[in-house]
């Protein structure tokens, strides 16, 4: 099996590079290889690799500056995903695609199914909403992975914010009135790995892919949690492994979302339903927690945090 991996240096894509290297020949590209906003290119890679399953962790992430350059946001989220799914439907190809909790508005107040209409408050949520229609239109062979609150020891993410802030100050403040589920990089990478490992069997005994469960699914850990919850998880974990953080966890006060504005609006509530892909795929996802530990343990004997 031939996998196309995009967005090789990002949280997501990082981690699924050994998982697909075992899986089969893996081609995985980052910025430096195939810039998305160079659709010939990217049509070129696809053509050349000519893949069995596409991989399309790449996205243009930074939610708030997407806010002043939303034809960027829309090249990367929206249009280059359109291209991905017109090169995989000619070629047979499965193609993987990530999207998030933020082409939802926040509003419901319960976690989010695949059946709930998005409604995306922001420009990088638009721009993903954007993509997900796109492939939808031009590929049937999907499996589009909702995720959110993505962390991992590799790369940029609240967590490591955190913990560099934890080491500098006594206190600090943080969000507590916006819910969702921190989702590790690693989980998401066993979960692709799950779900093409199957497609893979499925494909010899039906080769038209007919009876395979393609379609949209929310992947996120268990649980449900708030910025300064997860930061305290995040601190305490840290003070336990013996890392020099000066704020005690006790420290970390909450504030509202009205007291951190950001040029973007984010949703209030980012929960999402995950029973749809655990019982397709009989995948048992963890909770937050786990994955939280983890990482800040993996950081700690990284040195990484002082
Ligand atoms: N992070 C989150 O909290 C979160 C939440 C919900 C959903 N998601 C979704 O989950 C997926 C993975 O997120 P992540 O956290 O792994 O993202 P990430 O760490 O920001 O990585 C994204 C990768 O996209 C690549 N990329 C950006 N611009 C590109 C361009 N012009 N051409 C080609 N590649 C480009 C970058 O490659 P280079 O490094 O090589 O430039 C980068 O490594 C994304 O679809 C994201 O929308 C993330």
């Amino acid at each position: 099996m031939k996998i196309l991996l995009t967005g090789k240096n990002g949280q997501v894509g990082h981690a699924l590079v050994p998982r697909l290297s075992a899986l089969g020949t893996l081609c995985a590209v980052g910025t430096a290889e195939c810039d998305f906003q160079d659709e010939t290119a990217l049509r070129t890679l696809v053509r050349r690799e000519r893949p069995d399953v596409i991989v399309n962790p790449a996205a243009y992430t930074a939610v708030d500056r997407a806010e002043s350059e939303p034809a960027m946001a829309h090249a990367i989220n929206a249009r280059a995903p359109e291209i991905l799914a017109q090169e995989a439907h000619t070629l047979g190809a499965l193609l993987i695609h990530f999207s998030t909790d933020y082409v939802f508005d926040g509003t419901k107040t319960t976690a989010y199914t695949e059946d709930d209409v998005p409604n995306p408050q922001s420009v990088y949520g638009a721009s993903k909403w954007a993509g997900e229609q796109a492939v939808q239109a031009h590929c049937a062979r999907h499996l589009i992975l909702r995720t959110a609150w993505v962390f991992s020891a590799h790369g940029q993410n609240f967590a490591k914010t955190m913990l560099r802030l934890g080491a500098e100050r006594d206190h600090l403040s943080v969000v507590a009135d916006q819910f969702g589920t921190p989702t590790s990089a690693e989980l998401l990478a066993d979960v692709v790995a799950k779900v093409i490992a199957q497609w893979d069997t499925a494909r010899w005994s039906d080769a038209s892919n007919a009876a395979f469960p393609f379609g949209v699914y929310h992947a996120t850990a268990t649980g449900v949690t708030h910025w300064q919850a997860y930061a305290k998880q995040v601190i305490s974990q840290a003070r336990a492994h013996g890392a020099a953080m000066r704020v005690q966890a006790d420290a970390i006060h909450a504030i509202d979302t009205a007291a951190y504005p950001t040029p973007a609006r984010r949703p209030a509530n980012s929960q999402l339903d995950t029973h749809k892909l655990q019982s397709t795929f009989a995948i048992t996802l963890p909770h937050w927690e786990a994955g939280v530990n983890d990482v800040v343990k993996q950081l700690n004997t990284s040195e990484y945090i002082p």
